[in-house]
């Protein structure tokens, strides 16, 4: 490929144009942020990820993490120097085995200025050695990393990377990972994927996790503590870990007769979404007070508050969803967040059905009824909900109002294939809700740009005409 350079004021009255070949051009700086206009700074430019190894020691007692992070990487072009997104305190990084060097700047920036530039479509590695207290780092005010009385746990979304690995931290750049984690005897490391292994000596057991299908940074997770794990199969036969802390008290029941039922839902979803993608399930629940769940690929992360009030199968059907939308096809930017959101929340919807306890159509015009014209709840735009909203509430049950008409416009022939078909169209990769109506307007065969609009896109609520031709 050639590039075109503009050369200005060589001569007055025309443009110099020089077409030079793209490898005689000078290495540049990687972006410090990939793009995203949403949150500019998150990810980098430049490169691409393909493997992490993260050899880690954590102490429980002083939320002490240290380790070594091993990054396999190419680049995407002549780099000079390149950012990784991290918070803790690097004392050493080396390219392709020779120390760099390397500073910090913005809110999580890690910049990295290698002795020799790389040239584009090379391989190199990237070694970063580390220490800090993750609960004490916070970026833009807050921390990601739960504080638990026996250990913590790294679990958010968008941000939960920063706090335990440097990484180039957007689902755009996913790539495969081994976790290897030591904590004190009688403490759990728990991770994504499959445990290949353990080992004990001296008071400390490592841990050791694969993931090894593409997996976003966000949906990478680490839970020290003190945990009961239980293990099984699913009628498919994947294998299923599932870990809860020892500490979870009067939510210990609830907790374990919700996530002991990941297998059969995890089935049962396969029959809507196409195979289960990975080779490892569970879920975890540790004993922190977080508001949210996560669906971290292959183990969700799940808190006690979840499960306040009872069993809640919903939200294991909705972390299981995420596996196929979200997981294993993922955002190509965070403003496409409804094709998480929408899809998971429709997914309890179908669960709902499945149990008796109310049909899509049924929850669907309860939304519809319960948020009256002057809500501000019909002001989030569930396709561009903005950073500010991107889990407003809309995002789920507006998102998951806006499938419901899809149904009902193309009928349940084409929807379930459409449900069926994205997984597999986009698996390992990344999409835009474009993509999504692009993909149903083939499918379908149907113009579907308005009612994309409608339900998506307009803030405001759509009319009652336009929700009754959603449930004809
Ligand atoms: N994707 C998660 C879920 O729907 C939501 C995470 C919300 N994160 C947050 N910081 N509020 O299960
Ligand atoms: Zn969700």
């Amino acid at each position: 490929m050639h590039r075109r350079i503009l050369v200005p004021g060589v001569l007055a009255s025309a443009t110099l144009l020089l077409a030079i070949p793209a490898s005689a051009a000078s290495p540049s700086p990687g972006a410090p942020g990939i793009g995203d206009p949403y949150y500019p700074a998150y990810g980098n430019g430049g490169y691409d990820v393909t493997h992490y190894d993260l050899r880690l020691k954590y102490q429980p007692a002083t939320d002490e993490l240290a380790g070594t992070a091993t990054l396999l990487v190419r680049a995407e072009q002549d780099l000079s120097r390149f950012n990784l997104d991290f918070l803790l305190d690097v004392s050493e990084v080396r390219v392709n085995g020779v120390k760099a060097s390397f500073s910090t700047s913005g809110e999580h920036e890690l910049r990295i200025a290698p002795k020799n530039a790389l040239p584009k479509g090379a391989d190199f590695t990237v070694v970063v050695r580390y220490r800090g207290v993750p609960s004490q780092q916070k970026a833009y005010g807050f921390t990601s990393w739960h504080r638990t009385p026996d250990g913590g746990v790294a679990a958010n979304e968008p941000e939960a990377a920063w706090w335990w690995f440097p990484s180039n931290d957007h689902p755009l750049d996913k790539a495969t990972y081994d976790v290897s984690v030591q904590v004190p005897d009688g403490t759990q490391a728990i991770s994504n994927g499959t445990l290949q292994s353990t080992s004990s000596r001296a008071g400390w057991t490592r841990y050791n996790w694969r993931s090894d299908k593409p997996q976003a940074t966000y949906l990478a997770t680490l839970a020290v503590g003190r945990f009961d794990v239980t293990t099984g199969t699913t009628e498919s036969g994947i294998p299923v870990l599932n870990a809860y802390s020892k500490d979870l008290g009067e939510h210990a029941g609830a907790a374990r007769a919700s996530l002991e039922r990941t297998g059969e839902v995890a089935d049962w979803l396969a029959g809507y979404f196409g195979p289960y993608p990975y080779n490892a399930l569970g879920g975890y629940v540790p004993n922190t007070d977080t508001g949210y769940a996560l669906e971290t690929q292959t183990r969700p992360f799940y808190s006690p508050r979840q499960f306040a009030g009872g069993s809640n199968v919903s939200v294991v059907v909705h972390e299981l969803a995420h596996q196929w939308y979200g997981d294993l096809v993922s955002v190509a930017g965070w403003k496409d967040i409804w094709i998480n959101e929408g899809f998971a929340r429709y997914a309890q919807w179908l669960w709902s059905e499945h149990e008796g306890e109310g049909t899509a159509q049924e929850l669907a015009d309860h939304v519809y009824a319960s948020h009256p014209a002057d809500d501000p709840f019909w002001k989030v735009k569930p396709g561009d909900p903005g950073p500010e909203n991107q889990f407003h509430g809309a995002v789920y049950d507006r998102g998951a109002l806006a499938l419901q008409a899809l149904r009902n416009e193309v009928g349940d022939e084409d929807f379930f294939a459409l449900l069926k078909g994205w997984p597999a169209k986009y698996a390992g990769g990344n999409a835009t809700v474009a993509d999504f109506r692009r993909y149903a307007e083939e499918l379908s065969g149907k113009p579907l740009a308005a009612l994309f609009d409608t339900w998506l896109y307009q803030p405001s609520k759509p009319s009652q005409a336009a929700a009754r031709s959603a449930s004809l």
